[in-house]
């Protein structure tokens, strides 16, 4: 069989139509929109003079603060009743590391894991230009004065619908350690895939304070408690958790404290604390490896790896899972074990060891703990969507590029199925999946999460680039591999998918997200939620603070996607449970603070946070439509 009939029967699983018919043709000159405001009737204004008096009128309203739990939610028992199912492990602690000299602070590592062999990882790392933030303890919490909490004057254009959020609806924002956290060397914390890369990428930079936010978190959940949020979704570093990674190896006592407070503080405010493990923030000890390791490393695309497809890989990685699990799943509704899995796909090995080691903290939550919340992880966005989707060759070459973004996860953590044809036809070494595995396997997330920025419209490969679709398949150099398909963000209309915006894909596409939902629902027929949305105003770190804060293509583009996720549950009918923004700060996006994903701007030498429109625009637009929980 060739590839191209392979991939359109595995297409044939997508009711195509339910995709289409959004996006019908309309041809013809475009008519405005009818309105009847008692002026239409009249041929011609008239001009008139009145008595002139300044009438304006400033409506001030404040946010409305997040309601505390009535009762504080449980999914599963206490910790003390847990213990003896956890891995079984000792503790130490080793203060803060000092470039060049020994650590600060008390340690109680014991061999192989003292305090000297703590300082040798950070040795290792040798991050470039390492700096201290200007915090070293956790900052108590102040309220937010009533002046910062008033709400900017309504949008001009805004929603008009009358449309509901189900009953339950999770909303709230997102993060993650080493885009937020700072402190990367303190308190025992272990050096991680993030905090070397700098020494590895030139144009990496990374001053390692990011937003403070180790120390700062009580009062960043302060803010997002007088806004109203409802759920924190932030992930936990692993480095700070198991300094050595290795089984056996031991707990940092510190970083555990810190995630057990910042749990206990959400939930205090009213905030449910949603949790992932893994945010592309490997520790060293397993991103590095040995020199075999890190000779065959380059081999798959620098950081972004991240250690998976090595042998320590996956027991690694559910020792630290199951132990985190074990001590905070009483309190928190939502686990994410992987974010974004989809940079080492290529890898056949990483690729089996996400699936296998998400498996099985799937069944150590469900069967062993007894957890009774979610248990996902995300997929990463942008999906493709064919260009023409009249045209079969686009609809073929857009299930192949889903097929390597999501289905190779997917297809058995959701359906028990074996990986997409069409990638085992181009990652010729993958690891094959027997019945048994994929038993294992099936029904192994109760959510399908997914982060979704923007879309890629997709067609075959460009024929002028004298390759073919099948050349491009069997030669793993080519440039267009693994995907072997063209993308794009321009329409067949001439223009790009939506407003450009300051990153690597750099158009927003709010429209493209409901059919984005529409493929994965109907494709992997799992209850859905919106793990990440966000959107970097172009050339936002440049204004001035007020013109940062007043971000009206932010708000623009988040109440245009929830629009749309409201126009998925109304109108075709998919099961969407939660959205979560991207980001709650403007953070360090992986080298640069340049790119600002924030709800809140962050001053860059004092750490000091402000509200941006969009955070208000935000909030209002889900207060209005979820039922009061
Ligand atoms: C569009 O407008 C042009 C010029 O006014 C006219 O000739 C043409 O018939 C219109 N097309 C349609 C489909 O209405
Ligand atoms: C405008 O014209 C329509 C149709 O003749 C009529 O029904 C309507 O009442 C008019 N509206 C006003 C404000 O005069
Ligand atoms: C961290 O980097 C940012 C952006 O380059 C800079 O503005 C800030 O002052 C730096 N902070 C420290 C503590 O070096
Ligand atoms: C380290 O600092 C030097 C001197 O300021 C600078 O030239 C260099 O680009 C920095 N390197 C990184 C990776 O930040
Ligand atoms: C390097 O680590 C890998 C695990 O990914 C292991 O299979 C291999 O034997 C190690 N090589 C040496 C020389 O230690
Ligand atoms: C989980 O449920 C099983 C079956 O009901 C029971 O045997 C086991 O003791 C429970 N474990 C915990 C930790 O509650
Ligand atoms: C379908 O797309 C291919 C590749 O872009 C193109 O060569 C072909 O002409 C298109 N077919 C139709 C019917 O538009
Ligand atoms: C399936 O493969 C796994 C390893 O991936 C192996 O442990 C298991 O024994 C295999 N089961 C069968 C029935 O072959
Ligand atoms: C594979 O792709 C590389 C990079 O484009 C190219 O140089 C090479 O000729 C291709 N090999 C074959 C057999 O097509
Ligand atoms: C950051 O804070 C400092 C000190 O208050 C101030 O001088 C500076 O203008 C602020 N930066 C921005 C971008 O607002």
């Amino acid at each position: 069989m060739t590839r191209v009939s392979v991939a359109l029967a595995a297409c044939l699983v997508i009711p195509l139509l339910a995709v289409q018919a959004q996006y019908r043709y309309v041809s013809g000159n475009g008519t405005a929109s009818s309105c009847n405001d008692g002026y239409s009737n009249a041929t011609a204004p008239t001009p008139s003079y009145s008595s002139f008096a300044y009438t304006q009128t400033q409506v001030r309203q404040t946010a409305t603060r997040a309601s505390t739990f009535t009762s504080t939610p449980t999914y599963a028992a206490h910790y003390s009743s847990l213990s003896s199912l956890a891995p079984q492990v000792s503790t130490s602690t080793y203060g803060n590391w000092q470039s060049g000299g020994s650590p600060v602070g008390t340690s109680t590592g014991f061999e192989p894991y003292g305090t000297a062999a703590w300082t040798s990882l950070w040795q290792f790392a040798n991050p470039v230009n390492f700096t201290r933030g200007i915090y070293s303890t956790t900052v108590a919490p102040t309220p937010v004065a009533t002046a910062e909490l008033v709400k900017p004057d309504p949008l001009y254009f805004g929603p008009t619908d009358c449309r509901q959020f189900p009953e339950g609806f999770m909303w709230g924002v997102a993060g993650s350690a080493g885009q937020l956290e700072g402190a990367v060397a303190d308190e025992g914390k272990g050096p991680n895939a993030l905090d070397v890369s700098s020494s590895e990428v030139p144009s990496f930079v990374d001053n390692f304070s990011a937003d403070e936010n180790y120390y700062l978190y009580r009062q960043d959940i302060e803010r997002l408690a007088a806004m109203g949020i409802k759920y924190y979704s932030f992930s936990i570093s692993w480095s700070r958790i198991f300094p050595f990674t290795e089984v056996g190896s031991p707990l940092n006592a510190a970083g555990l404290a810190h995630y057990d407070d910042l749990i206990d503080v959400c939930l205090q405010n009213g905030i449910a604390p949603v949790v992932t493990l893994a945010h592309l923030d490997t520790p060293l000890p397993v991103w590095k490896g040995n020199n075999t390791d890190r000779a065959r490393r380059g081999e798959f695309g620098g950081f972004t790896n991240g250690g998976y497809y090595r042998d320590d890989f996956v027991d690694s990685f559910v020792q630290y899972g199951k132990t985190i699990m074990a001590h905070f799943a009483d309190r928190v509704p939502i686990w994410v074990t992987f974010n974004e899995p989809w940079p080492v796909t290529t890898n056949a090995q990483a690729a089996y060891n996400v699936i296998r080691s998400h498996a099985e903290l799937y069944h150590y939550y469900h069967d062993v703990l007894n957890g009774t919340g979610s248990v996902t992880y995300k997929s990463g966005g942008p999906l493709g969507i064919p260009l023409d989707p009249t045209n079969a060759t686009h609809v073929d070459a857009s299930c192949r590029y889903n097929d390597f973004y999501t289905g190779v996860f997917a297809n058995p953590i959701y359906l028990g199925q074996d990986y997409p044809d069409a990638y085992k036809e181009t990652v010729k070494d993958y690891v094959p999946l027997n019945q048994s595995d994929l038993e294992y396997f099936k029904g192994t997330a109760d959510l399908f999460a997914i982060n979704i920025y923007s879309a890629n419209l997709v067609e075959p490969i460009d024929p002028s680039s004298g390759r073919t679709a099948a050349q491009c398949i069997s030669n793993k150099t080519d440039p267009g591999w693994p995907y072997c398909t063209s993308t794009t963000t321009l329409t067949e209309t001439g223009w790009q998918t939506g407003y450009k915006s300051q990153s690597a894909s750099p158009y927003s596409a709010p429209r493209l997200t409901r059919t984005a939902f529409n493929y994965l629902w109907n494709t992997y027929k799992t209850p859905m939620i919106l793990m990440e949305f966000g959107f970097p105003v172009f050339g936002e770190a440049e204004k001035d603070l007020d013109a940062q804060r007043y971000d009206t293509p932010r708000s623009e583009f988040l109440l245009s996607v929830m629009s749309e996720l409201l126009a998925a549950i109304w109108e075709d009918g998919i099961d969407l449970r939660g959205a979560f923004a991207w980001s709650l700060l403007d953070n360090w996006e992986f080298g640069s603070f340049a790119p600002h994903f924030g709800m809140q701007t962050v001053n860059r030498t004092t750490q000091e946070r402000a509200y941006k429109r969009s955070f208000f625009d935000f909030v209002d637009f889900f207060q209005a439509r979820v039922p009061q929980q």
